[in-house]
C-alpha cells in the first residue's frame, strides 16, 4: 500500500527524464501509471506494472484518441510532462517547429484537460501538474517557441484551477530550472559546439551562471515536488507554479 493506491496517474513523455522519474515515483506509492511516449515505453510500463499508451502529442487526433483511451481508465492525476527544445533566432525561427512545440507543449496539455477534467470532476478528486519551466516565468534568448509556449501552460494552469477547484481538481504547474535529462545534456553539447568551449564549461558558465546554488537539479527532485502536489497534504494549493530552480529566478 502506498500513498497513491487505487490512482491511476497518466504521465505524458514517461520514457525520459523528469517524466521517466514522475511515472516510476508514482509507481513506488501505489499509483498504477499510464506511460505515455511517443516512443516506445513498454517495457517501462512492463516493470511499473502499468500500461504503455504511445502517441505523437504533435498530431492533434493522436491526442484527442490518448485522451479518450486514458479517460476510459479512469484518470485521477494528469501530469503533462512531454516536450522538447529548439533553439534559434526568432527571425529564423521555422514555422512549422513553433507550431509542433505549440501543439506538444500548450495545445496537448490542453486536450487532454479536456478530456480527463471532466471524469475527474465526476469522482470529486482530481489533480492536474503542468511540467512548466523557469522559461514559463522569465526569458532566455533564442528560444521563443518554447518560452511561448510554456508561459502559455502557466496561463492555462491558473484558468483550469479556477474552474476545477469547486470541484475537488487541483491544478499546478512545476517550473524546474535545467535539471539533469537527455534533453539537456543535447544542449549542453550544442552549447558546446556552437561556443567553443567544453562540455563542462557550458553548464557552469551558461547554465548555472544565475543560479545561487551550482548545480544541475535531479529528475527525482522534480518527481518528489509532483508527488507532494498531487497528495492530500496539497488539496488547498491550486493555481500555482513552483519553481524548483536552485535560486535561478530570485534575481
Ligand atoms: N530538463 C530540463 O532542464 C527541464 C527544465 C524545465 C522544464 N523541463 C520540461 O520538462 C519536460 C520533460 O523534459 P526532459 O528534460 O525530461 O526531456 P526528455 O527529452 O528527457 O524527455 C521528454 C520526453 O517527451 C517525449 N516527447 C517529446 N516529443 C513528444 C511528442 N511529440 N509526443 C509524445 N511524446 C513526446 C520524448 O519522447 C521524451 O520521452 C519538458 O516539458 C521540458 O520542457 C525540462
Amino acid at each position: 500500500m502506498g500513498a497513491f493506491s487505487g490512482r491511476t496517474v497518466l504521465v505524458t513523455g514517461a520514457g525520459s527524464g523528469i517524466g521517466l522519474a514522475i511515472a516510476r515515483a508514482f509507481a513506488r506509492e501505489g499509483a498504477r501509471v499510464l506511460v505515455h511516449d511517443v516512443r516506445d515505453a513498454s517495457r517501462l510500463a512492463e516493470e511499473l506494472s502499468g500500461v504503455f499508451l504511445q502517441a505523437d502529442l504533435a498530431d492533434p487526433k493522436e491526442v484527442e484518441a490518448l485522451g479518450k483511451e486514458a479517460a476510459a481508465m479512469g484518470v485521477d492525476v494528469l501530469v503533462n510532462n512531454a516536450g522538447f527544445q529548439h533553439i534559434a533566432p526568432v527571425e529564423e525561427f521555422p514555422l512549422e517547429v513553433w507550431q509542433r512545440m505549440l501543439q506538444v507543449m500548450l495545445t496537448a496539455p490542453f486536450q487532454l484537460t479536456q478530456a480527463l477534467l471532466p471524469g475527474m470532476k465526476r469522482r470529486g478528486w482530481g489533480r492536474i501538474l503542468n511540467i512548466a519551466s523557469i522559461h514559463g516565468l522569465v526569458a532566455s534568448p533564442f528560444k521563443s517557441a518554447y518560452i511561448s509556449a510554456k508561459h502559455g501552460l502557466i496561463g492555462l494552469t491558473k484558468t483550469v484551477a479556477l474552474e476545477a477547484g469547486p470541484h475537488g481538481v487541483t491544478v499546478n504547474a512545476i517550473a524546474p530550472a535545467y535539471v539533469r535529462t537527455p534533453l539537456v545534456e543535447g544542449q549542453i553539447q550544442d552549447q558546446a559546439k556552437t561556443l567553443g568551449i567544453p562540455p563542462e564549461e557550458v553548464a557552469e558558465k551558461v547554465f548555472l551562471a544565475q543560479a545561487a546554488i551550482k548545480r544541475l537539479i535531479a529528475p527525482e527532485e522534480v518527481a518528489e515536488l509532483a508527488l507532494f502536489l498531487a497528495s492530500e497534504k496539497a488539496s488547498a494549493i491550486t493555481g500555482a507554479v513552483f519553481p524548483i530552480d536552485l535560486g535561478w529566478t530570485a534575481r
